[in-house]
């Protein structure tokens, strides 16, 4: 019973977690297009943005982590092919997570490296990302 209270928690965190790893960079790229460096709409993006790293990004991440874990040592998967993979793969997409905070904390200096057409395609890393990892956790092809 409490194995299947951490799995519901894991996932509702994983929720939690990808929602806020999708609004990022579709903050990025309105910011970037409506806040020249300065403006006062600049400074409400980078509030908006802080703020979405560190009430939802942040704490959701962690607890996915920490409950993940958990279900491992509770049920021993520490030898199972996808699980290995699955690792992988969240390892890939918390190093996306952490680029983000990077990337926010450039364009609260003012620093702009990459055009709207770059954000919106890397956009697309936490939802393949996604369905791997679940296809991963559900169907354990290996
Ligand atoms: C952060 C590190 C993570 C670890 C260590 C971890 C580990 C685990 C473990 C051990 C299970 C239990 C599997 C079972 O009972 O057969 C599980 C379940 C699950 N995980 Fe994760 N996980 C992590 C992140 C994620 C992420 C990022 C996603 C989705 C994007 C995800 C999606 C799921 C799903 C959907 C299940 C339920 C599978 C089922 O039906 O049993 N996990 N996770």
């Amino acid at each position: 019973m409490t194995y299947f209270w951490l799995k519901a928690g894991h996932v509702i965190f994983v929720i939690f977690w990808m929602a806020g790893l999708f609004m990022l960079p579709r903050f990025f790229v309105y910011h970037q297009e409506d806040g020249p460096p300065g403006s006062e709409e600049d400074a409400r993006w980078i509030e908006r943005e802080q703020r979405l790293l560190k009430i939802i990004l942040l704490p959701s991440m962690v607890i996915v982590w920490l409950l993940g874990l958990s279900l491992a040592f509770a049920a021993d998967t520490w030898m199972q092919g996808w699980f290995h993979a699955k690792l992988f793969f969240v390892l890939l997409l918390s190093g996306y997570h952490g680029w983000m905070a990077a990337y926010a904390k450039k364009l609260a200096r003012g620093e702009r490296s990459l055009e709207g057409r770059k954000l919106r395609l890397l956009n697309e890393v936490p939802g393949v990302a996604a369905a791997v990892i679940v296809i991963l956790a559900i169907v354990k092809p290996f």
